[in-house]
């Protein structure tokens, strides 16, 4: 009679004639196996032979007794047997003891031990033919007692723990290499095993397979053996299972069962998974994951800590205790360095002698500035230089480029501005401009230059001297308003004191005669660069211009007085201005250009004066009264160009002031 199993639920039908008996646990939920010693069912259906005790063993038999034979004296029939097991331990390369696959005449093996006898057999049951045992061992300890080959086998044992075969654990291919691949029993993973016995050649067949892997074709254990005087007419099967010193679960997760015939085949996709983090696994991610986050953080640690020393380094300034009393006109030489977004060359406004001027964005206010990078070698002086740069600091003014701070590190000096976005008046003057400024602007840039300057001379509670008035140095803000900027060269002394002699620091074209002499700056030296200015805005040319058809040089002054006494000082004039000008104030302009370029200091007006002549508060006076003479004019001019001849044509052509060390001139103090 034939009987269907159920996938679900394991039935058992036992007949009269029972030859064919099966059953099949696709996992353990709601199975009725006789379970003792530590053996215990989890809730997801996993067969726990042992839980983590020490020195203990556990059973798990089907409940009933099969038939093996006909009769008392007959052979063993035919059966075969395959299941899914894991052995998780609590180190990844030691275990105990190990699980094997049992058929007995007793579901319980009364008086076994565990450790390396696996709950089968005692010391005096050992080996013993009474006992009528059969069973196959997954032996994961080398008990040299029982000649184990080592502690990693699978053997088939009969009536004593002596395998009557063993073979290391491990499966062959089916490639036809016979090569052994080892299996690790003790590795946590899944693995299933297949038991056949061959009731007709008298054989027994053990193979092992990965999970998921099918049965290879090649067992990994064959023994011919007749098992009719082993095993009984009525015999149980089960597991047995024992730990010895370590903590090891020993798991079962599927179980079939067949006599007399190829037992069904597990449904490998409904059996019960495994605990997630085992102890074994857990050991993995101390003994190697945790080195490995050591290591790593340690590298984080480390390679922050350079990090944070290269910022350190890249933001590098230098303060002093004196600096601190000039507080808020102190930049971070970080914000300076986001504001320019790290000095790139996109951000570049200018470059010369002095220095490189990058427009910025400064990153608490968003204002916009212009930051200037003078390098300086000399600490000498740097005190007092940086003294007037705050001073300067506190200039407040309309027609004044605001100076907003410094920044220092080593071998550098920052000079933070306000940005002027329509830059330098020059580039609106000279060489045939893009863009040239009506006659309209370009007075009302030369009266805010003229206030501006005169509130450096006379407004302010110190007197300043720019010393570098010029074109290049006058910057267009938004709408257009001329402010003097670049105070770099720029020199203060009180009111009522005589200014003190310094290097002669300016640009040709613009130096007073008795400035190259004395070596003095004054406003006077001042007004007579603001002369040359005057001519340039008016004349759109250069003070000294070389001509390119005669390399003569041309001497603006010497021109515009040429024009002067020839009664024509509108022929001058910057032809690019068209018709569109006021006759009276370009002629104002050109006059008050060539007094204020007198050669006499005392003969120049002071800025007052020049302011009240633009604004037309007094009324100019009439050139010829004042003693201006085409020699006075000339002499001064050619005693500047002669003394500053080698540095000419390195100065006159850049917008910008002397090549020669202004920095250290800024420095040294001697003044
Ligand atoms: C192991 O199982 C036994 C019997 O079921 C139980 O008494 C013991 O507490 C269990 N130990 C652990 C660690 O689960
Ligand atoms: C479980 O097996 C025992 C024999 O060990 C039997 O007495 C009992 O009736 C079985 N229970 C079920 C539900 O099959
Ligand atoms: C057992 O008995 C049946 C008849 O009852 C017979 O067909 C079968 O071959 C016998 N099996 C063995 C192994 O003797
Ligand atoms: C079984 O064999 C034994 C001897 O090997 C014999 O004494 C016994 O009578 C036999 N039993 C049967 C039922 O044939
Ligand atoms: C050994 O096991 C047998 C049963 O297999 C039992 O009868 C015997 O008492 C045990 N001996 C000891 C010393 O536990
Ligand atoms: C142990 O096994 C080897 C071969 O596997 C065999 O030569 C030896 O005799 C065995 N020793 C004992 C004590 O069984
Ligand atoms: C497999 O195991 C055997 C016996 O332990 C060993 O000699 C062999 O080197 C192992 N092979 C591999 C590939 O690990
Ligand atoms: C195995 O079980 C899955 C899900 O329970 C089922 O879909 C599948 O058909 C089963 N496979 C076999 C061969 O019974």
């Amino acid at each position: 009679m034939w009987f269907r199993f159920s996938i679900l639920l394991p039935l058992l039908i036992t007949l009269a004639a029972a030859e064919d008996v099966g059953f099949i646990y696709n996992g353990f939920r709601s199975a009725n196996l006789s379970l003792d010693g530590i053996a215990e069912f989890t809730s997801n259906g996993l067969l726990k032979l042992t839980n983590e005790t020490r020195q203990q063993s556990g059973h798990a038999f089907y409940p009933y007794l099969i038939n093996f034979k006909n009769t008392t004296n007959g052979s063993v029939f035919s059966f075969s047997t395959t299941f899914v097991f894991a052995i998780v331990s609590q180190y990844p390369s030691l275990s105990g003891h190990g699980i094997a696959f049992v058929v007995a005449p007793t579901r319980g093996l009364p008086g076994a031990l565990p450790s390396q006898y696996l709950g089968l057999f005692n010391e005096s049951s050992n080996g013993k033919g009474t006992n009528h045992v059969f069973a196959v061992e997954l032996d994961t300890i080398q008990s040299t007692e029982f000649n184990d080959t080592n502690d990693n086998h699978v053997g088939i044992d009969i009536n004593g723990l002596k395998s009557d075969k063993s073979s290391p654990a491990g499966y062959y291919e089916d490639d036809g290499s016979r090569k052994l691949k080892n299996l690790t029993l003790i590795s946590g993973q899944r693995m299933q095993v297949w038991v056949e016995y061959d009731g007709v050649n008298k054989r027994i067949d053990v193979t092992l397979a990965p999970f998921k892997v099918p049965k290879p074709k090649t067992p990994l254990l064959s023994l011919s053996r007749d098992l009719s005087s082993i095993v009984n007419r009525e015999m149980y099967v089960g597991f047995s299972s024992a730990t010895g010193s370590v903590l090891a679960s020993h798991y079962v997760l599927g179980w079939s069962f067949k006599i007399n015939g190829q037992t069904q085949e597990l449904n490998l996709s409904q059996l019960p998974k495994l605990p997630r983090i085992g102890p074994k696994k857990r050991s993995k991610v101390l003994t190697i994951g945790l080195p490995l986050i050591l290591v790593s953080l340690a590298l984080a640690v480390v390679s922050g800590v350079v990090f944070f020393i290269r910022r350190k380094r890249k933001f590098a300034e230098i303060v002093e205790d004196w600096e601190l009393e000039f507080g808020p006109h102190r930049f971070k030489f970080k914000d300076l360095y986001v504001a320019t977004k790290g000095f790139k060359d996109k951000e570049l406004l200018g470059a010369g002698g002095f220095g490189r001027v990058y427009r910025g964005v400064l990153p608490n206010n968003k204002l916009e500035v212009a930051v200037k990078r003078v390098s300086h070698e000399s600490r000498q002086g740097i005190k007092e230089f940086i003294a007037e740069i705050v001073s300067i600091g506190r200039l407040r003014h309309r027609n004044l480029v605001q100076l907003l701070g410094y920044c220092r590190r080593k071998g550098e000096l920052l000079l933070v501005y306000d940005y002027m976005p329509n830059g330098s008046l020059d580039k609106y003057l000279y060489d045939q401009p893009e863009v040239t400024l009506s006659w309209k602007q370009r007075f009302k840039v030369i009266k805010g230059v003229a206030s501006g300057l005169f509130y450096l001379h006379g407004e302010w509670e110190q007197v300043v001297i720019h010393r570098d008035v010029k074109a290049s140095n006058v910057l267009l803000d938004g709408e257009l308003n001329g402010r003097l900027g670049d105070f770099g060269l720029a020199r203060l002394y009180d009111h009522g004191t005589d200014p003190q002699t310094t290097h002669v620091v300016g640009t040709l074209g613009y130096l007073a005669p008795e400035h190259t002499r004395t070596g003095k700056a004054t406003p006077r030296t001042d007004v007579f660069a603001f002369g040359a200015f005057l001519l340039e805005v008016a004349c759109g040319r250069r003070p000294i211009e070389t001509q390119s058809s005669t390399s003569e040089d041309v001497i603006l002054v010497d021109w515009v007085y040429s024009c002067w006494s020839k009664g024509d000082i509108l022929e001058a004039k910057d032809p690019n201005l068209g018709s569109d000008y006021v006759a009276e104030e370009v002629g104002l302009v050109l006059k008050l250009g060539l007094l204020c370029s007198h050669s006499e200091p005392e003969a120049r007006p002071t800025m007052r004066q020049v302011v009240q002549f633009l604004e037309g508060d007094i009324p100019f006076p009439e050139l010829s009264s004042l003693s201006l003479s085409s020699s006075g004019l000339t002499f001064g001019h050619r005693e500047g160009f002669d003394d500053f001849a080698m540095s000419y044509s390195s100065s006159i052509c850049k917008g910008f002031t002397q090549s020669t060390s202004v920095a250290e001139s800024l420095l040294s103090g001697g003044r």
